[in-house]
Order: C-alpha cells, then sequence, then structure tokens
C-alpha cells in the first residue's frame, strides 16, 4: 500500500487554508493509504516559542486533528519531537545541502524580511527538517497546499542527491497529493494572498458563528464589476475560492452569472459565504470542544502514534546508517 505522511506546524489553531489545503485529504486518504500524520513541532522552534506554548500548542492540535476526523486507529498520529531518529536523518541530509539553494526559497526568503533580527540556521535548513519528515517514511504522497510546493521539491532534490551520492536507488521522490486538479491556495479575507497564521487574516475551525460572520462581513471587496463578464480582480477572486471550497457549485455558479451580468452585491454574497463556512466549521468545532479537555485520550493516541512512528524510523536509520558506512547499530 502507498505511504502517505503530512503534518502541520503548531504555531496556532487550525484554520480554513489547513484544512482545505491539507487536513481534508488527509481525511479523505486514511481509508485508501498507508497514513501518518504528525505534528512539526521542531519546526515551531524557528520562531522560538515558550515551553508553555509548545506544551499547550502540541495538545490543541492533536484535539483538533481528531475533530476533523483523522481516525489514529487508521492513521497514527504522533509529535515530531517523539521521534528523535528524524535528526539523525536531518543531519546526514544537511551534509548534502548547499547554502545557495537554501538561501534561495521562497519561505525562507520571506522569513527574513519579517523577521530580520531572528534568521536562525533552523529557518535557513528548514526543508532539510521537512525532507527528513518524509523520507524517514519512505512516502509516496504527502497532501499539502499550494505553499508548500517549493519545500516539496527540496525533499525530491534531497532524495534524488542521496541516492546519486551513494550510488544506490534508497530513497523515493514523494509525490504532492490533491484531490483537485491543482493545489489548493485558501486565500486570507484581506485581499492579501494567502490565509496563514502569520499573517493574521484567518478564520479559525475552533471559531463560532458570530466571529466567522463578522469576519466574512468585514472581508475587502471593491466597487463592483465595472463591465458584463470582466475579470475579477484578487480580492474578489478570493471571495470566490473560498466559496468554491464551502459552498455547493449551484451557489458558486448562482454568484458567477450575478458578477458576470454586473447584478452582483457583494453584502448578499458575503451572507451566503459566512453562513456556508459556519456549516462546514460548527461540527468541527463542537468536536474540538469534546476532546481538547480529553488529556488522557491526547496522551494515548501521541503514545501510540509515536511508537509506530519509530519502529519505521529506526529501520530507515539502521538502513541509511549502512549505507553512509555507519555501524547501524
Ligand atoms: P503549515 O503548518 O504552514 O501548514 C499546514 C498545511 O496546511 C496547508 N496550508 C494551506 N493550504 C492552502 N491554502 C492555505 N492558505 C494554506 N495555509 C496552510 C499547508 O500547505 C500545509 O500542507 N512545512 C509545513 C509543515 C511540515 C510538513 C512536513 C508538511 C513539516 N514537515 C512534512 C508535510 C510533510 C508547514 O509549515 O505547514
Amino acid at each position: 500500500m502507498e505511504r502517505v505522511i503530512s503534518g502541520i506546524r503548531p504555531t496556532g489553531n487550525l484554520h480554513l487554508g489547513n484544512y482545505f489545503g491539507a487536513v481534508k485529504n488527509f481525511v479523505r486518504m486514511q481509508d485508501e493509504y498507508d497514513c501518518m500524520f504528525f505534528i512539526a513541532d521542531w519546526h515551531s522552534l524557528t520562531t522560538h516559542p515558550t515551553p508553555e506554548n509548545i506544551r499547550q500548542s502540541a495538545r490543541t492540535i492533536l484535539a483538533e486533528y481528531l475533530a476533523c476526523g483523522i481516525d489514529p486507529e487508521k492513521a497514527p498520529i504522533y509529535i515530531q519531537s517523539d521521534v528523535k531518529e528524524v535528526l539523525e536523518l536531518y543531519l546526514y541530509l544537511n551534509m548534502n545541502a548547499y547554502l545557495g539553494e537554501l538561501e534561495r526559497v521562497t519561505s525562507f526568503k520571506e522569513k527574513v524580511r519579517q523577521q530580520p533580527d531572528n534568521v536562525n540556521a533552523g529557518l535557513l535548513t528548514y526543508p532539510t527538517l521537512m525532507a527528513a519528515d518524509i523520507l524517514m517514511h519512505k512516502a509516496d504522497k504527502v497532501p499539502v497546499g499550494k505553499d508548500q510546493e517549493q519545500n516539496m521539491e527540496m525533499a525530491r532534490l534531497f532524495a534524488r542527491r542521496f541516492n546519486r551520492i551513494y550510488n544506490i536507488e534508497y530513497f523515493k521522490e514523494p509525490q504532492n497529493f490533491y484531490y483537485t486538479k491543482q493545489a489548493v491556495k485558501i486565500p486570507g479575507l484581506d485581499g492579501s494572498g494567502k490565509m496563514g497564521k502569520s499573517n493574521g487574516n484567518c478564520i479559525y475551525l475552533f471559531e463560532d458563528d458570530q466571529t466567522i460572520t463578522k469576519k466574512v462581513m468585514r472581508a475587502v471587496t471593491d466597487a463592483g464589476p465595472q463591465a458584463m463578464n470582466s475579470e475579477k480582480p484578487e480580492v474578489i477572486q478570493n471571495l470566490f475560492t473560498l466559496m468554491e471550497a464551502v459552498s455547493t457549485p449551484d451557489t458558486v455558479a448562482y454568484f458567477n452569472d450575478k458578477w458576470n451580468t454586473c447584478e452582483i452585491r457583494y453584502g448578499d454574497m458575503k451572507k451566503q459565504l459566512a453562513a456556508d463556512i459556519c456549516a462546514t466549521v460548527a461540527p468541527i468545532r463542537e468536536k474540538i470542544e469534546m476532546y481538547k479537555n480529553d488529556d488522557a485520550l491526547l496522551q494515548r493516541i501521541a503514545n501510540q502514534g509515536a511508537e509506530r512512528a519509530r519502529e519505521r524510523a529506526a529501520q530507515t536509520i539502521k538502513e541509511v546508517r549502512e549505507i553512509i558506512g555507519f555501524r547501524a547499530n
């Protein structure tokens, strides 16, 4: 059976971008594939969270994963820092990763702009840690949103390079996975590109109807279409993209027609969009409430997940050590 791995940085709560870009696909994949999901808490260290933050946010994301429908019996969930083998692979991959190529990664360049006082080596080698997460499991498929495409290319590059250096077909090249034709990019409501935790433009899965509706009604729009069948400016396209994720095709077609005939009323569209987002989020929110207070359950799931992940990781490290020329155990 093909193997699937994916992860999320626990630097806040899950938002609609995480859900439609990745988690919803995880959930659909767990019946068909050999899946494991993890919480990338080492990756979150690049922004220097406090120990309390770390403890709290891993638990929160675990509860949210479960609320979205990941079934740990089918798809173990583990916390990255519980599987120390990943660090060893990270080290080996770093030895074959070059400064120039790491510096050219778009998300690294973005972080340099966003946090000029904290350009740490962890940020630079973020793609090698992510590659270690994936290659450790010899994953075939990785469900991710559009923003992770470059990191995925790097993972394939590191896999190929390792194989070439040691002259062995060892690592598979992991493929990005989406059920849709293209990678999903859920926009923010502020007209500024993608929905993202650090952009402060998210709708979170734990939020109540009132909060969500308020956020949607405040979404940036424009003066309206100036001609029939005109192209949509980005801020308007963003509303449609969100609608495509949460509403029925009929609803999207209805507002598209209204746009094309210059009859669109953004207020009506936003009301519909808010209602459809609330309908998506409400059942998940209820389950988050249920899981987040069950510490014993969360602990048990994390322990079981770590055990399964460690078994696989130990096997990979044993083989990699042999290939490189180290004692295997
Ligand atoms: P992270 O935590 O930023 O996001 C988690 C997942 O959510 C997707 N996503 C989006 N998809 C569509 N539209 C959006 N606006 C949006 N925002 C977030 C991301 O594409 C991602 O799939 N580097 C990863 C975490 C990671 C990982 C891995 C993922 C570490 N190791 C190994 C897969 C495999 C990250 O920062 O995702």
